[in-house]
């Protein structure tokens, strides 16, 4: 397993001074950077795109997580590698070809990630596994902040990382267990316990409104995590 990763969502953030935010989150104890990009298409949601990927680059060094919530996924991973990204994570059901993908973000110079939603099966990991860098599960369905965690993702985050621990046992490879929605100090430990290294929190986070609350809440979460880790 892998060193606890706190990844707050910028989707919550107040897009009006976004580079502001991003630098005083990640001052505030943050790890990762998580964006989410959306496209009314493959989600009922519309956010940003690679411009603003390219606008908050120069304003921290932490890893940018691109969550991509589009389809189709391909015509834009080079895009979003160019303005910075350093991971770039999409859905099983958003690529005709999963294994295309994740070579095309490879070839981009990303890490890849797989998505699935709280619906979708895990065996879609089986035939490409070699070639993920991290897994995502939505513990939410995606489309919008603020929803509340449904509680199937538990038994799913215990599933999965029962595949990764088997899967690194073989290998000597470890893959990232990425959870995505509804994550909230008081519910953190149970997703750590469950298997999750790496947890995205959007409204936790920045629904505290000052760079003190970010931190009262990053540190809070990293506390839980380290309580049963
Ligand atoms: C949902 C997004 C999440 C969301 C998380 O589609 O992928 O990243 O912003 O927000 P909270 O933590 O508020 O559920
Ligand atoms: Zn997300």
């Amino acid at each position: 397993m892998q060193n606890t990763v706190i990844a707050p969502s910028i989707l919550s953030a107040d897009f009006g001074r976004l580079a502001e935010e991003v630098r005083d989150v990640v001052a505030a104890g943050a790890d990762w950077i998580h964006f989410d990009v959306m496209d009314n298409h493959y989600v009922p949601n519309l956010t940003v795109g690679p411009l603003v990927c390219e606008a908050i680059r120069p304003h921290t060094q932490a890893v940018i997580d691109v969550h991509l919530m589009i389809e189709p996924v391909d015509s834009l991973v080079p895009a979003f590698a160019k303005a910075g990204a350093d991971i770039i994570t999409f859905h099983c059901e958003a690529s005709r070809h999963i294994d295309r993908t994740l070579q095309l973000i490879h070839n981009e110079g990303c890490k890849a990630g797989l998505v699935f939603n709280p619906a979708t099966p895990l065996e879609y990991l089986d035939y490409v596994i070699d070639k993920v860098d991290m897994v995502l599960l939505m513990s939410v369905n995606p489309g919008f902040g603020g929803q509340s965690f449904i509680a199937s993702a538990y038994d799913k985050i215990r599933a999965m990382r029962a595949k990764l621990d088997a899967y690194e046992a073989r290998t000597g490879r470890s893959i990232r267990l990425e959870v995505d929605g509804g994550i909230k100090t008081n519910n953190i430990a149970e997703v750590a316990k469950a298997g999750a290294d790496t947890f995205v929190a959007g409204s936790a986070v920045f629904g505290m409104k000052s760079p003190e609350g970010y931190k009262e809440v990053i540190s809070a979460m990293k506390a839980a995590v380290a309580s049963v880790r």
